[in-house]
């Protein structure tokens, strides 16, 4: 059995508390931010924002579980092989906490209102909670592995479509323009004319939390981050729905090119990205 807690200690509660906390102070800081820093790229955005919350969060797990071990991304130094390594040499952790403190900064810097903190919990590599918090419209996603994923008390449930053909579903653009941006656009040019419509909002945890409110159908990236990606798999397969890397295969915390959806048409995904020679680089 799973456990989800230390003593009286809830991983779930800290979890819960820590995202509320640091997302409200992202929100407070809104058009209030003075450094903005580039990291991998010119369009890799860092400011004292996304590192002021993940200190924020770093010290209330601390606090309430010293003997975890952290994963943040603004503890990695910027670009893929950095963060591969940081997870390559964590991954073993019995617990460990897999944190972006702040999904979507590009939006946090221009004010467009859609951005998130995203906490997950993997026990022996494998995400036993999940939590994704949308400070903007105080909505808090939860999920703890085996008992279901939640939204404002709701149990969430992905959405019915059994087609591509009747599907929203969201990407991305990654920030990596070099490898990772041509292979999304060669994806979304494929489907595009397969799906209803395609939404690019900017915050990949979000848009996965939306999958598992069954608001999208389906969502897919390359070139994803653990940290962007890990409570957004729990919530969405504790919502009935499919996380795999984009060539189908079951995700696991070292997934990069991701492909989650309702599971209905998560063959037909597949193919379309496949056929398309958009599965990765
Ligand atoms: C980014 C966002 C964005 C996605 C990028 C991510 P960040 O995370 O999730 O939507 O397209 O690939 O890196 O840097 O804002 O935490
Ligand atoms: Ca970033
Ligand atoms: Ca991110
Ligand atoms: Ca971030």
């Amino acid at each position: 059995t799973t456990r989800f807690s230390v003593g009286s200690k809830s991983f779930t509660a800290v979890a819960i508390n820590t995202a509320s906390k640091a997302g409200e102070w992202i929100q407070s800081k809104l058009g209030d931010f003075n450094t903005l820093q580039t990291k991998y790229s010119v369009h890799d955005l860092v400011t004292e924002v996304d590192k002021g919350a993940e200190t924020m969060i770093r010290n209330l797990i601390q606090t309430h579980f010293p003997t975890h071990a952290i994963l943040g991304e603004e503890g990695v130094e910027p670009g893929p092989a950095a963060s591969q390594s940081a997870l390559e040499r964590m991954r073993g952790e019995e617990y460990l906490w897999i944190v972006d403190p702040l999904d979507g900064t590009t939006n946090f810097v221009h004010g467009f209102p859609f951005f998130s903190v995203s906490i997950a919990l993997a026990h022996k590599g494998e995400v036993i909670v999940g939590v994704v918090y949308n400070p903007i419209h105080n909505e808090l996603y939860v999920a703890e592995k085996g008992k279901g994923a939640y939204l404002k008390g709701k149990k969430m449930r992905v959405s019915a479509e059994p087609l591509l053909t009747d599907s929203l579903v969201a990407t991305g653009f990654p920030a990596d323009k070099q490898h990772a941006l041509p292979i999304n656009l060669q994806g979304l040019q494929s489907l595009t004319p397969k799906v209803r419509n395609i939404r690019v909002a900017g915050s990949a945890a979000l848009h996965m939390a939306y999958v598992a409110a069954g608001r999208l159908s389906g969502f897919w990236e390359i070139g994803l981050n653990s940290w962007d990606i890990a409570a957004g798999a729990l919530l969405i397969t504790e919502a009935g729905g499919k996380v795999t890397d984009t060539l189908g295969n079951p995700y696991n915390l070292g997934v990069r090119n991701l492909l989650c959806s309702n599971g209905h048409i998560h063959d037909e995904f597949a193919q379309q990205l496949a056929e398309a020679g958009a599965t990765g680089f």
